[in-house]
């Protein structure tokens, strides 16, 4: 052993954290999923020698919360991958300590992952026809594929599972039906570039992918329909990494006999009036919904593209109090997806629901696509941009959903919500 080996076994003696003990619990219940052999991240962390040669990166990454990727610092939601500040700081001591080991005997037998469809036999399922190649390098892609699948009567579906054909490559990946026969022509034999939107109205997502993500589930009694004579269209964000790959990526979709007893419906926040100034660096964007009924609040969707900042979702209640519905920090477009409450937010009729995102377009955004910053509106290319919070809620008396519906409309009618440039560069 040589002295840093002996400082190292001294300190561990020291502050008594190990791999074994301490360590190896952490990464497996909250790393392992993504950074496995065949994982979706660039190393494996399952091993003693995995971790230990990169102690001093697990804990900055950690500290930081870059590491693993929520970007929601509140509120509560379901499957949320947040490290506790106890762990981070064990994560942090047992790189200071200089990363021991401890008795191997100790150390868990980390989580075995099934390699079939996790909620067993599905009722259909639709792959890609041919698989994709992916160059070795370049900018990111965004591929749509219309799916071949039978047509069928109306089902309602239940659950959705993607199983990403190389997650080397796939970076996200989400399912939308088309009935409108759009995606289809629009198919080049390898799918068609859709980088925002999949470039057909109503393009109402199905569910989606994310590295490490469990399968999407709907509430048991408010299943998505599912069009009889629809397209599944598979978008799918690929990352090269530097080697040419390619993808058949499959999708699972599990059906219900069971109607919906209630309707989740979706109201739409956001702005196509965006015009941000080159170097403006605190650009608003916000609109705002009254609900006329009384809802629970099932799940939140935010999007925009890559120089947004900072997301706020939030509801002032009629008592004049105020619920954070989302707030991230410090937004990640390569980190969307959709986030499903631990539970329901019950908001009384009257509440107004909020949003304001806040775009950062000078040259300090390290995301910011344009170099210098140049003037960006919206639109459906990386290099535009969007905003939009989309509030899932379902009417807690089920004869209210057509209320809801009129008002809804009553919006859209009355055009999107204003942007507002509030100086800042
Ligand atoms: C949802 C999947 C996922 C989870 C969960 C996850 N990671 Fe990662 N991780 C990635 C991906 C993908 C990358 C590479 C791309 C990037 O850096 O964003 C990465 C990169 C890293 C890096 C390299 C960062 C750098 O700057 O080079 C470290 C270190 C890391 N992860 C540690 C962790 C630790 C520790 C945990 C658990 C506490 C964890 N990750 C959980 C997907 C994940």
């Amino acid at each position: 052993m040589g002295l840093w080996g002996l400082l190292a076994a001294f300190f561990a003696g020291q502050t008594g954290v190990t791999f074994s003990h301490d360590v190896a619990p952490i990464l497996y219940s909250q790393c392992v999923v993504c950074h496995r052999p065949g994982g979706v991240a660039p190393f494996s962390l399952t091993t003693y020698q995995d971790a230990a040669k990169r102690a001093a990166l697990l804990a900055t990454v950690t500290t930081k919360r870059y590491m693993p990727p929520w970007l929601p610092s509140e509120p509560e939601f379901a499957h949320a991958r947040r490290l506790t500040a106890a762990q981070i700081s064990t994560l942090a001591r047992w790189a200071a300590s200089g990363a021991a080991e401890g008795n191997p005997a100790e150390t868990p037998a980390p989580p075995v992952f099934r390699d079939g469809w996790q909620l067993g036999k599905p009722d259909l399922i639709a792959r890609m026809r041919t698989a994709f190649a992916v160059p070795a390098e370049g900018p990111d892609l965004y591929q749509c594929f219309p799916l071949p699948s039978p047509a069928g009567p109306n089902r309602w579906v239940r659950a959705l599972d993607i199983r990403p054909g190389n997650p080397k490559v796939v970076h996200h990946a989400l399912l939308f039906q088309d009935i409108t026969g759009t995606a289809w022509k629009r198919n080049n034999g390898a799918g068609y570039p859709c980088f925002g939107t999949p470039g057909f109205l109503p393009a109402r997502g199905l569910g989606g992918w994310t590295p490490g993500a469990i399968p999407f589930q709907t509430p048991a009694d408010a299943p998505e329909l599912l069009h009889g004579n629809a397209t599944l269209v598979l978008q799918v964000h690929y990352h090269p990494i530097g080697r040419a790959e390619t993808d058949l990526t499959s999708v699972a979709l599990y059906f219900t006999d069971q109607k919906p007893r209630r309707t989740i419906m979706d109201v739409p926040l956001g702005s196509n009036r965006i015009d941000i100034p080159a170097g403006a660096r605190d650009y608003k964007v916000t609109d705002h919904f009254t609900l006329p009924v009384t809802v629970d609040v099932i799940a939140i969707n935010p999007h925009a593209h890559y120089i947004c900042r900072e997301m706020y979702g939030y509801a002032v209640l009629p008592d004049g109090s105020r619920r954070i519905l989302i707030h991230i920090p410090h937004w990640d477009f390569d980190w969307q997806q959709q986030y499903t409450y631990a539970t329901p937010v019950r908001l009384p009729e009257g509440t107004r629901l909020e949003m304001e995102f806040t775009y950062d377009n000078s040259a300090a955004n390290l995301r910011n696509p344009n170099h210098p910053p140049r003037r960006v509106v919206w639109g459906p290319a990386s290099t535009d941009e969007m905003a939009g919070l989309h509030v899932e809620v379902t009417p807690v008396d089920p004869d209210d959903a057509d209320e809801l519906d009129q008002s809804l409309w009553g919006k859209m009618m009355r055009g999107l919500g204003g942007a507002v440039y509030r100086g800042g560069r």
